[in-house]
Formats: C-alpha cells, structure tokens, sequence
C-alpha cells in the first residue's frame, strides 16, 4: 500500500498522473481546466451526453473566463477529453475528483442521491490504487459515514487499498478577483497517506496555498462554516437594513464606515433576498445533520425567517410609495431590471427576483423585466422575457426595481429612462448601486434597501 501511494505521490509531482473529474458542471469543468493546465491529462465524465458533447468541441459553458479562455486548447491538444460513462474514463484514471451536485429534496434534507449513485459506480472501478476526492458540498460526516461505506462495497478499503479525501470547493464564478486556482483549498484524508496525496495533487494544481485540517469532516465543517457565516451575517444585515429604514437613518452608509474598522468586522450588504446555488441551499445540510444530532440550529432557521421575507418586503415597500403618489397597484406598471441572482452572470438558480415576479403576480402587479445576461425565465407557469434593451423595459411604466448588480444598471443615465417612463417614476435600488443624489437629480422618487 505505501508503495502504491509513493507511487502515485511520485506520478502527482511529475504530472504524469491522470485526473478524472466527475461532474462536469460549475465546479467540475475550472477544475478540470486548471489539472490539465498544470500538465496532467483530464478525462471528465458527466451523465448529460450535451455537457460532453460540448466539451469534446471545446465548447466552454460556465461562466468562468478562465475555463473559457482555456478549454478549446485543452480540448485540442488531448489534455481533456470528456466522457458520458465513468467506466470509460475512471479506469485509466489516478485520481478521481467528484463534483456532482448535492441539492436539497422538495421537503428541504439533503439529496445526496448523485453522491451515492458515484460512490456505488466507483466501488467497481477501484482496481488498482487511486486518490479519490469528495469536492461536493455537504455536512460533516458525508464522506466517512455515507460515502466511504458505499465505495468500500466493491472489497477495497479506504486508507489501505485506495486514498481518500474531503476537499470543499469554494469557487465563487463570476468572481473576477478569485478563480478556481487562486483560492485556497482545504483538504481531510481518511488517513495521514491520503491527505498527503490530496495535498500533493492541490498544490500542483493551485498557485494559491492548501491547507490541512486533521480528517474528512472537519473540511465538511469548514465549507458549512463559510456558508453558514454568509448566510446568517446576510440575515442579520437584511434585519438591520429594515430597522434603519424605519428608523430614518442610512444604514448602508453606516456598513461602510464599519468597514473601515481594519480587525473584527466584515461588510455583508442587505438586498432583496439571497439566492444562488451554494448560500440558500448549503446551511439546510447541517441544519439536517444538527436536527439528527439533537441540536436544532436556532441561528441558521432564525436567518431563514428573515432573507425569506426580503423579497415581500422589497414589494410592500414599493407599493406602499406608489400609493403615496396616488397610484393604484393594480394599475401600474414596474419594470424589474435583473433576473439572475448575482451581477455579471446569467444564473438565476434561487435568484430573489423569481420570488419578486411570484409576489407581484399574486398582487396582479404587471411587471415587464431586463437582464441583460438572461433571455427567459420561467417562473411556476409564467415566462417572462426579457426586452431586447434596459430602455425598452421602461417605456410607460411606473416604477423601476434594480434586483441584480449588473454593471448596465450602474451606469446607464437616469435622466434618459426616466424621459420613457409615466410621470411621477419610482425607482428601487435594492442593490444601492446609485445615490439619491443621482436618482432624486433625475426625477425618480427614491428607494433604497437599508435607506430611508
Ligand atoms: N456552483 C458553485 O459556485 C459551487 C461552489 C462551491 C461548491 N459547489 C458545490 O459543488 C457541487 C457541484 O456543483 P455545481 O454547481 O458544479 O453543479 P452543476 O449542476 O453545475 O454540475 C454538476 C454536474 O454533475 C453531473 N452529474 C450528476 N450526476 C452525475 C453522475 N452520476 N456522474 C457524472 N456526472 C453527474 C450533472 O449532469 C452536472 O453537469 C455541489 O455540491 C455544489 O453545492 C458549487
């Protein structure tokens, strides 16, 4: 066994090793770039025979302009090549990292259905020593209690016949100052043999520094523990952001004098809801596994409570200022500009505008909508699509709502949308992307999240 570890360990620090990366969705394919950027060879497999096919034209269909950048030259050079079947691709493969998605079932547990699947797929595949790594996102315990047992059914023991490792992703796409191979990764093996290969295999991917925590579920807890804090920090400043309003006393203004303090404080911004597919989702992991344990988690349901209510919020608020200029809610005409749940990017997974669009049609509010990035949205039965630009989504309506930081909503001149709107225009920054000084100079009656 230590033979085959040093073995392995020396074909990881020659780069001769070949990786094989399964799932090949937002996490998979910037890892699979950066392991065949570094030198080794990359086979990725993913069920969904289109992501393959793509991959295999050099087709990049994530978002992350590093693996956009990179892909078609991988692709047709041989470093990467993509697979539908584990079987073709796991085989001929040293290291086998899992990135298949860990979401949550309609009543709110964990489906880790897709890691299951995986580890009963891999437990066949483990003929001679390989390094494999859980990079899924799940509660402490996964790997040891739910994935080892499974994979461990084909004969072959964890830490003796094959390495084992918990490795969280952290990739936030779309994020221009951090990529895959810029953020630091931290790596639990089931033993000393694995985390020294995981770590080994990390560093010579990564320019950013790997750290080592003593087994598999302290990196579980880490990645629940990030999650946790964007999550309940995001709660506490969107339960701060409502007080302020009520209290007449800018509260964004105040988070950024707070952030000029240089130790013990970290600036979260309030908004109109949380979305995506990690912050909402991930701290109902350990919600489950803490209800297991007897501890329901207070904090993380307490959060819950309050990001929900943002988007209901964010409605009454505006309907009651449309009010107040004598417009009936009934008959007006909002224009919701951005539909995905973060700026620059054109994922609208859990994105607070699909709640906005849900309560304003219960209020049969009629809403036109812009993103630049998304085309469509279906939201229940109701699609909604985009105009073909910002100034389009304006004309003769009453009231803007900016829901997505996309840089157009920053720059575009308001005195040239409000010329296309009803008279007496409402605008709603939930994203405090522009002043009041610049909203009010342009005509617009002015909201803000976590302002007056
Ligand atoms: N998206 C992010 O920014 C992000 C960041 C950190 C961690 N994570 C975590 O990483 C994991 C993957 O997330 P993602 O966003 O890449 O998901 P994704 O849905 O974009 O990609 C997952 C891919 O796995 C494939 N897949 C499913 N079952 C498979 C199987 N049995 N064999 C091979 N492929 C299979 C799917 O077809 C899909 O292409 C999740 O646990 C997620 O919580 C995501």
């Amino acid at each position: 066994m230590a033979d085959s570890a040093s073995v392995l360990a020396d074909r990881i620090s020659s780069k001769n090793a070949t990786v094989c990366v399964i799932g090949l969705g937002y996490v998979g394919v910037p890892l699979a770039v950066a392991s065949a950027q570094a030198g080794f060879s990359v086979l990725g497999v993913d069920v969904d025979e289109n992501k393959v096919e793509q991959i295999s034209r050099g087709v990049c269909y994530v978002e992350d302009k590093y693996s956009e950048e990179l892909l078609p030259s991988l692709v047709s050079s041989g470093k990467i090549k993509a697979f539908t079947k584990m079987s073709e691709a796991v085989p001929r493969s040293d290291i086998a990292i899992i990135c298949v998605p860990t979401p949550l079932k309609k009543d709110g547990d964990p489906d880790l259905s897709f890691l299951k699947s995986v580890a009963k797929s891999l437990s066949g595949l483990l003929t001679d020593y390989k390094l494999i790594v859980v990079e899924s996102t799940s509660y402490p315990g996964t790997t040891q209690e739910v994935f080892r047992p499974l994979l461990e059914r084909g004969g072959k023991t964890a830490g003796k016949d094959f390495a084992l490792v918990y490795s969280p992703e952290r990739i936030d796409y779309g994020n221009a100052s951090f990529g895959v191979r810029s953020i630091p990764k931290v790596v639990g093996g089931v033993d000393e043999e694995s985390t020294r290969l995981g770590a080994a295999f990390y560093t010579a991917i990564l320019q950013a520094k790997v750290v080592t925590v003593s087994g598999p579920s302290v990196a579980e807890a880490t990645k629940m523990l990030e999650n946790v804090f964007r999550y309940v920090n995001i709660a506490l400043v969107n339960e701060l952001a409502v007080l302020h309003e009520i209290l007449g006393v800018d509260f964004i203004e105040a988070i950024d004098a707070a952030a000029t303090k240089p130790f013990g404080f970290m600036a979260h911004y309030p908004g109109p809801g949380v979305g995506g597919h990690c912050i909402p989702k991930d701290p109902f992991y350990l919600v489950y596994k803490a209800k297991k344990a007897g501890f329901p988690l207070r904090m993380v349901s307490t959060a819950e409570v309050l990001n929900n209510g943002m988007p209901k919020h964010t409605v009454d608020r505006l309907l009651g200022v449309l009010r107040k200029v004598k417009k009936n809610p009934r008959r007006v005409k909002v224009a919701l500009w951005g539909l995905s749940y973060k700026g620059g990017v054109k994922d609208t997974r859990r994105s607070p505008s699909v709640d906005l669009l849900k309560i304003f049609r219960r209020l049969g509010v009629k809403v036109v909508v812009y993103d630049p990035f998304v085309g469509t949205i279906k939201v229940g039965s109701v699609q909604y699509t985009s105009t073909g630009s910002l100034l389009d989504s304006v004309k003769g309506v009453d009231a803007v709502v900016i829901a997505t930081n996309h840089a157009a909503f920053r720059q575009v001149d308001l005195s040239v949308v409000k010329a296309q709107m009803n008279p007496d225009p409402v605008l709603f920054d939930t994203r405090n992307l522009r002043t009041r000084a610049e909203c009010e100079g342009a005509g617009f009656t002015y909201l803000a999240t976590g302002r007056p």
